[in-house]
């Protein structure tokens, strides 16, 4: 295994969170409503929304059959209504395309409307257990700081080395539970050590390994938009 995932999946298990009411959840409906609403909304906001969203919208065929502004009613303070819009619209297609059936193939998923590569990654690891690599903004930070890259991650060539790097840190075989616990551990670490401003290294799992704690550059990474 990654030296990186040997390190965090036990920190996971020990640390992580596990009660949050989309998790243990195998159905990819509530799997990818929660990784939506997650995109730009912190876990403690979400919450609510979510559950309430689950409980009127209870599959995809609920949702697709609804008139969009009722789905945009139950976004009403979340923000970023496109988010509701493709919601409300990648749920016809997956009606009309799939019969109704989520897809499981990680390009497939990626097609749908409002879906980019790691959200689809992250859908088709919770739901169906399969080996994908997440990188959004909490990851890429982790990324940036372990493997001390001082480059810009908006940059195409840095973006595509955070990618390749997300790959190769993946646990090796396809061992369902492993790739769940490592793809949470990444979001766990990324919202509640390894933050934006002052990270709790003291606590962090990674530490003897990370390059920007042993260059001493943690706060200067990831380097921001040059100007
Ligand atoms: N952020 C994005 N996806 C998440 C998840 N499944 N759990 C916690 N935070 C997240």
């Amino acid at each position: 295994m990654s030296l990186i995932a040997e390190d965090l999946i036990p920190w996971q298990v020990k640390y992580g969170r596990h009660f949050l009411p989309w998790q243990n959840r195998r159905d990819p409906y509530a799997v990818w409503l929660s990784e939506i609403m997650l995109q730009q909304t912190q876990v403690k906001t979400v919450i609510p929304y979510y559950q309430r969203f689950i409980e009127i919208f209870p599959d995809v065929e609920n949702l697709a059959q609804a008139p969009v502004d009722d789905v945009l009613a139950l976004w009403s303070g979340l923000g970023y209504y496109s988010r509701a819009r493709n919601l409300h619209q990648a749920a016809r297609e997956i009606i009309q395309n799939y019969k109704g059936i989520f897809p499981q193939d990680s390009e497939k998923i990626q097609q749908l409307p409002g879906i980019g590569r790691s959200t689809a990654a992250a859908i088709t690891v919770f739901a169906y257990g399969n080996r994908a690599a997440i990188l959004d903004g909490n990851v890429k930070r982790v990324f940036a700081r372990y493997f001390g890259i001082d480059r810009y991650p908006g940059e195409p060539a840095t973006l595509k080395k955070l990618w390749a790097l997300a790959e190769v840190s993946l646990p090796e075989n396809n061992d369902s539970d492993k790739i769940r616990i490592y793809t949470q551990a990444l979001m766990d670490l990324g919202s509640m050590i390894c933050v934006r401003h002052k990270p709790a290294c003291s606590q962090c799992p990674l530490i003897s390994r990370c390059v920007a704690y042993q260059a001493g550059n943690v706060a200067q990474l990831p380097v921001s938009k040059p100007k």
